[in-house]
């Protein structure tokens, strides 16, 4: 099937068109997608019609499937398959996790030693307004900053700490399973990464999660974190998805980080979400370290 592409507002997504998602993709493809991926964080495919299998299947042409620490989010079907919604059901129970709540920027994954960088989300019921969702280019605006800035972060660390990101969820999704606190430790990430693909030198950044900079004094670590914060998240360097049901929409969590936006409560919202270990030969692939040991 003939592929199209079209890049999309500043270049941090590109729609592609041409499609059918839920049929099996030829490796052609597949590597035209590949290439794609790395000059865009983002790749859109709209009027997609997906079961969990086909989402799942798709998504694992990339990479294999990470069930996250997330098991109370995971769909009773296809385990490696995320709800994202605020449905409840009979017992008024959540469905799956992050609710109807705005969600700060946030790479998924950063607090994982070895991190799932891909992600694929798809829209199958929304919200009449509402819950759109944003993405920032960390290529670009690592190209954007000041000399100055880009010497303070050059080969420093980050600390991620999932402990800040759970503080930061409403209602049940706040509490974790013991043995998702045994696997996410406080540990550290370099804040500067280069593209193997592109060449490009990218930010590493959550600002739900660090907590500070290795080997800075706190407020210094905080202050720097903030400064770059504000710098990376101006408009031009992100792209705002207005949400289609049968919208699917792959990324990079290497070298963006993403956002929500709030909506009714009393709205119906759902989403299906994939993780994907992607590989280093491809992708920027952060590797963590014990914060407590480093
Ligand atoms: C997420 O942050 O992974 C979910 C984004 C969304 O619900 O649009």
């Amino acid at each position: 099937m003939l592929l199209e592409s079209r890049v999309l507002g500043n270049r941090v997504a590109c729609e592609v068109g041409g499609l059918r998602l839920w049929e099996p993709q030829d490796d052609q493809t597949i590597d035209r997608l590949r290439a794609l991926w790395a000059e865009h964080p983002l790749l859109v495919f709209r009027r997609q019609a997906l079961s969990e299998d086909e989402l799942a299947d798709f998504s694992a042409r990339f990479g294999p499937l990470e069930r996250t620490v997330r098991t109370d989010w995971a769909s009773p079907v296809r385990p490696e398959v995320s709800l994202i919604s605020n449905l409840k059901d009979a017992q008024a129970t959540p469905i799956g996790g992050l609710g109807d709540g705005e969600i700060q920027w946030h790479s998924d994954q950063s607090y994982m030693l070895n991190p799932a960088t891909g992600a694929m989300l798809y829209a199958l019921e929304l919200p009449p307004e509402g819950g759109a969702t944003s993405w920032v280019d960390l290529c670009a605006a690592y190209v954007g900053l000041s000399d100055r800035l880009k010497r303070a972060v050059d080969g420093r660390c980050g600390i991620f700490s999932y402990a800040k990101r759970l503080a930061g969820y409403q209602g049940t999704d706040r509490m974790i399973s013991e043995e998702a606190k045994r696997k996410t430790p406080p540990i550290l990430h370099p804040l500067v990464h280069t593209h193997p693909v592109t060449g490009r030198k990218a930010l590493y950044l959550d600002s739900t999660t660090t907590v500070g900079i290795d080997g800075m004094d706190e407020a210094s670590g905080w202050a720097l974190l903030e400064e770059i914060y504000e710098f990376a998240t101006q408009r031009q360097f992100t792209y705002r998805h207005h949400w289609q049901v049968g919208d699917a929409v792959l990324w990079d969590n290497g070298f963006t980080m993403h956002r929500r936006e709030a909506f009714d409560p009393t709205a119906r919202r759902l989403m299906k979400r994939t993780t994907i270990f992607l590989s280093g030969e491809r992708h920027i692939v952060p590797e963590g370290v014990l914060a407590a040991l480093a």
